[in-house]
């Protein structure tokens, strides 16, 4: 968004809320669309008639309403708000077959939640590989007493993109034998791209093409135009199907003041990494020459790259408009190099202000990350159950007590103590399941991720987790396998940062703490699109006896078992 739109929105905001309006309502319809997100024809999900969708703008204690119109023809679509805790409204969560049954093609849902605390946030489908469709779009939520001083902010909204359909390749994923979806074919910044040129061409050697725009052209990126010696807030959000990203300004420093819609302490770096579910708050402080332009470049990291950074532009206002910046972007950090990517994860501690995390827990949950086997397809497991979400939605089955659904039997908590990290599993056979894992209310539980090797092979990927309904602190990565009685000494218990999303690295652990003060049901799943497709999810069912008696709107629940239950009882 350009400094002066930014400054508009801002006037209209403030006039808003001195009228102290504090309902933001929207009207939004769901449709597939042509679209040139890398200057390729391709076909995207589109919010009114625009890819990314419509960015959310509101303050916290707003109340959001969305009216959601399904204008597919064929399927069913929700809508997750990705960083909104959802207190007290967990069937607003818009993660299908846990907290909601699809909207039909023809519907309309009504999403009503409150923002209830400040922080830089998107949404996203959240039903079969829609959000790898490009259903998404950012979501912000202002304070009304900023603590950060800035002159202007940008959001950046990263994601990648594919040829292939994602109904082909929901396909190929199911397949038997499996065919994996490789890398992306472009990167995304607000939704642009270019597939196989590079606008940074011109001063590389790389033997790559130049990329031409016409103006218009829905994949020409979008430049950052800045005033020297100025502060910017720069809110980046990773919604990507599976890239792990790195972003990087030439010439600039970044220093981090946000992660996740929590206040870090800050810190200075050249680059930031990004896993897919996490948001970031930058802070850059623009140099004293007005006439420069540099680049932005966003490459992957984590598995070996076969993408094109995605680049723009920071543009300073005096530049001519025909200028090109003039010097290459800044070079993504090699993508194995995980020390690097780990030492980056250690730089994050709560900002002052926050209170610690409770001294002990009363629960810990190993979680196991697994490939696995079930009659020749591959699939992900955790604590060798994979993630299959029932077609009665999770809240309706506890809410009406339809136990009938054995399904809803958790499995194992315990670490499989004989497993062997780091060898292909023994036994590869996997079971499907629900997933489910039931907690009282008012406990403090520890979830330790564990880290394996793959089926194939002596290699362990990167799997960022992302918890719906929670800030967690995240206590501590370590290596291999995780020691009980003595990992938990090296855990940070002073100042660790809150956190919804987190990266499980290769081989490693990541142990996260959590309170259970949210009655509802929640998705805690890897991020990656194609894992959670393949069964890399579980979910938490928080306070069974008070979703029990919750006052659930039935317009969640008219598909599966609960749909019959609420006709008999004459409800539908
Ligand atoms: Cu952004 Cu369940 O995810
Ligand atoms: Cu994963």
């Amino acid at each position: 968004m350009s400094v002066i739109v930014w400054w508009l929105v801002t006037v209209v905001l403030v006039a808003v809320h001195s009228a102290s309006a504090r309902v933001v309502e929207l009207e939004w319809e769901v449709e597939y669309k042509f679209w040139w997100p890398d200057c390729k024809e391709g076909i995207v999900m589109a919010i009114n008639g625009q890819f990314p969708g419509p960015t959310i703008d509101a303050v916290a204690g707003d109340i959001v309403i969305i009216h959601l119109t399904n204008k597919l023809s064929t399927e069913g679509v929700v809508i997750h708000w990705h960083g909104i805790r959802q207190r007290g409204t967990p069937w607003a969560d818009g993660a299908a077959g846990v907290t909601q049954c699809p909207i039909n093609p023809g519907e309309t849902f009504t999403y009503n939640f409150t923002v209830d605390k400040p922080g830089t946030h998107f949404y996203h489908g959240h039903y079969g590989m829609q959000r790898s469709a490009g259903l998404y779009g950012m979501m912000i939520v202002r304070s009304p007493k900023e603590k950060l001083r800035y002159d202007g902010e940008f959001n950046l909204l990263l994601s990648d993109w594919w040829h292939q359909s994602t109904h082909s390749q929901e396909l190929a994923l199911s397949s038997s034998p499996m065919r994996w979806i490789g890398e992306p074919q472009s990167l995304l910044i607000n939704g642009r791209g270019q597939f196989n040129c590079s606008q940074a061409a011109y001063l590389s050697n790389e033997g790559k093409r130049q990329c031409t725009f016409r103006k218009n052209d829905q994949c020409a990126p979008e430049t950052l135009r800045v005033k020297p010696n100025k502060v910017y807030r720069l809110r980046i959000a990773s919604t990507t199907a599976l890239a792990s990203l790195n972003l990087g300004v030439e010439g600039h420093k970044l220093e981090v003041v946000e992660a996740d819609g929590n206040y870090v302490k800050p810190f200075t770096v050249d680059d930031i990494d990004i896993y897919s579910g996490e948001t970031y708050s930058v802070l850059l402080r623009t140099h004293s020459f007005p006439t420069k332009k540099h680049f932005i470049s966003v490459g992957v990291r984590g598995r070996k790259p076969n993408t094109t950074q995605a680049l723009t532009v920071l543009s300073y206002v005096d530049a001519p408009e025909s200028s090109r910046p003039t010097l290459p972007p800044p070079v993504t950090p090699r993508w194995d190099d995980y020390n690097r990517s780990i030492s980056f994860s250690n730089k994050f501690f709560a900002a002052k202000g926050y209170p610690p995390p409770p001294k002990k827990s009363d629960e810990q949950l190993y979680l196991l990350n697994t490939q696995n086997l079930i009659d020749g397809h591959t699939k992900w497991a955790i604590n060798n159950v994979s993630l299959s979400v029932t077609a009665t939605p999770y809240i309706g089955a506890i809410r009406y007590g339809l136990n009938s659904l054995s399904y809803l039997k958790s499995p194992a908590k315990g670490l499989v103590e004989s497993y062997d990290i780091t060898k292909p599993p023994v036994n590869p056979t996997t079971v499907k399941s629900s997933g489910i894992y039931k907690f009282p209310m008012g406990i403090v539980v520890d979830v330790i991720l564990q880290n394996a090797n793959v089926l194939k092979g002596k290699i362990s990927e990167i799997h960022p987790w992302h918890l719906h309904g929670h800030d967690f602190w995240v206590l501590g990565y370590g290596d291999g396998k995780f020691r009980p009685g003595v990992d938990e000494k090296k855990y940070n218990l002073k100042n660790p940062p809150l956190r919804n999303t987190v990266a499980l690295y290769p081989f490693g652990w990541t142990a996260l703490r959590y309170v259970t003060d949210n009655p509802g049901v929640w998705f805690f799943h890897c991020h990656i699109e194609p894992h959670l497709h393949m069964g890399m999810g579980v979910v938490f069912a928080e306070g069974v006896d008070r979703i029990a008696k919750m006052d659930i709107p039935d317009e969640v629940l008219g598909c599966g078992l609960t749909r019959k239950w609420l006709m008999n009882r004459g409800r539908h």
